[in-house]
């Protein structure tokens, strides 16, 4: 199978970024085109450099707006030529045009049950809202913050005595999983965003999300 040419994006650790990497160096018929990073300092970025991956740093600090700084991102994920482009932990509010731009071909991961805990410190908001299960959700990115149509989520229980960081890592160990799987179905064909923002899989509409634990292979 061809592989599919992606490019992703990244502000910190970059462990989902690893886990794409280790899924592309097995089977998962992707090619990483370029990792960009909008901190220079970000961990993910090594990670890329070790898997001889080409990377890129905007720094967002140095544009006058948000339009101009997604403008010129915008023309550097544009030169790699991808046919998706993967948000992977990158801290950064997009403007629509940049958002309408890749319409159908932009995920992110989001650590919670969309459409529960949209924006930041989701695990510490979990916590104080006693809820008993958490996790992380896939979306298609779209005009509203974290409210694009989710493909697929997988949960973990909220145990006695968690902190955000227990909590966190739980949940990240499910986002390893479910990221990869979600660029599998899309690489394969078998995932697209229609004409009325309803997640098509495998040729079906989605009512709801896939959950992990029903998901096909
Ligand atoms: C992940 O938990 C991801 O879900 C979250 O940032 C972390 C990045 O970790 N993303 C967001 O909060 C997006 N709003 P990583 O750099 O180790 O992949």
């Amino acid at each position: 199978m061809p592989r599919l040419p992606i490019v992703v994006l990244i502000s910190g650790s970059g462990s989902n970024l690893q886990a794409i990497i280790d899924a592309a160096n097995k089977d998962l018929p992707v090619e990483i085109k370029a990792v960009i990073s909008n901190q220079p300092d970000a961990y993910g970025l090594e990670r890329a450099r070790r898997a001889d991956i080409p990377v890129a740093i905007l720094e967002h600090q140095q544009f006058p707006d948000r339009e101009s700084f997604d403008a010129t991102l915008a023309d550097l994920i544009d030169s790699y030529q991808p046919q998706l482009v993967l948000l992977a932990g990158f801290m950064r509010i997009l403007t629509p045009g940049l958002v309408r731009h890749y319409h159908g071909r932009m995920l992110n991961i989001h650590p919670s049950l969309l459409p529960d805990f949209q924006g930041l410190h989701t695990h510490q908001r979990a916590l104080e809202a006693e809820v008993q299960k958490h996790g992380a959700s896939i979306h298609f990115v779209t005009e509203e913050l974290d409210g694009g149509p989710v493909i697929i989520q997988a949960s973990v229980p909220v145990l006695p005595g968690d902190d955000a960081e227990t909590l966190a890592a739980r949940v990240l160990e499910k986002e390893h999983v479910i990221y990869p799987l979600a660029v599998r179905w899309f690489a394969q064909g078998r995932l697209s965003l229609n004409e009325r923002d309803q997640v098509v899989l495998d040729g079906k509409i989605l009512a709801a999300p896939v959950q992990l634990e029903q998901a096909p292979a």
